[in-house]
């Protein structure tokens, strides 16, 4: 199995960006989680365009942009433009959610519906044969640094029961909360891609935290 990190900029320190990316693209990690909020369809604002663009020239990693704005169909061409190779959406956020993957998907890049932990899964069962991805939150999205919901187990390991059996390609991704304590337990319940944020930037140093995280992926 090749599990994906998924480290999350929310968490980086802002005034020596350039490094920490560069950090984690040596720990190995091909991967970057950029969450855009607009203190809307959550409380807080994050970033938008112009530092994801500015990113972009620093990097090739695989740019995973999560966002959590209403009605996103608005910014699909504009996250596109400014360097995203993937964009996830919340299916509460979103009136015709078909349009949404359709947009993404013409731009020629990855998609990804998100649910929030209130969200029953069965929502997105519609959609799977359509998206590459399955972003299941287990926090309350909007902050960093939260506590992992324990629900989230088992919402993985029914969504991972229901892709095996329809055998679709469609990948599990899980954000929220994950750290060296319980990201086993995630990968166990099913999950291919772990963001992480506090557990990759805070405390010790990106190289450390991110070693953590491989030996879990690799047992
Ligand atoms: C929350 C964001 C998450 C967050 C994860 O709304 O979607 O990606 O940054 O951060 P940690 O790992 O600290 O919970
Ligand atoms: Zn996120």
């Amino acid at each position: 199995m090749m599990y994906i990190l998924a480290p999350s900029l929310l968490a980086a320190d802002f005034t020596i960006l350039g490094e920490q990316i560069r950090e984690i693209q040596k720990a190995g990690v091909n991967y970057l989680h950029i969450d855009v909020m607009d203190g809307m369809f959550v409380p807080s604002i994050s970033f938008g365009m112009p530092l994801i663009a500015s990113i972009r020239s620093a990097t090739t990693q695989f740019f995973d942009v999560h966002l959590m704005i209403t009605d996103p169909i608005r910014y699909i061409k504009d996250f596109a433009e400014c360097g995203a190779d993937g964009i996830t959406f919340h299916l509460e956020a979103a009136d015709h959610v078909d349009e949404v993957i359709d947009r993404i998907h013409s731009l020629g890049l990855k998609a990804g519906l998100s649910i929030k932990p209130s969200t029953p899964l069965e929502e997105v069962y519609p959609y799977l044969p359509k998206l590459d991805t399955v972003l299941i939150m287990s926090v309350e999205p909007g902050f960093g640094g939260q506590a992992f919901m324990d629900e989230a187990y088992g919402r993985i390991a029914e969504l991972r029961k229901y892709i095996n059996s329809h055998c679709l390609p469609v990948k599990i991704e899980v954000d929220g909360g994950i750290g060296k304590k319980n990201v086993r337990e995630v990968l166990r319940a099913g999950a291919d891609i772990c963001v992480a944020g506090s557990a990759v930037f805070k405390k010790r140093s990106i190289s450390e935290n991110i070693a953590h995280f491989m030996e879990a992926f690799h047992e």
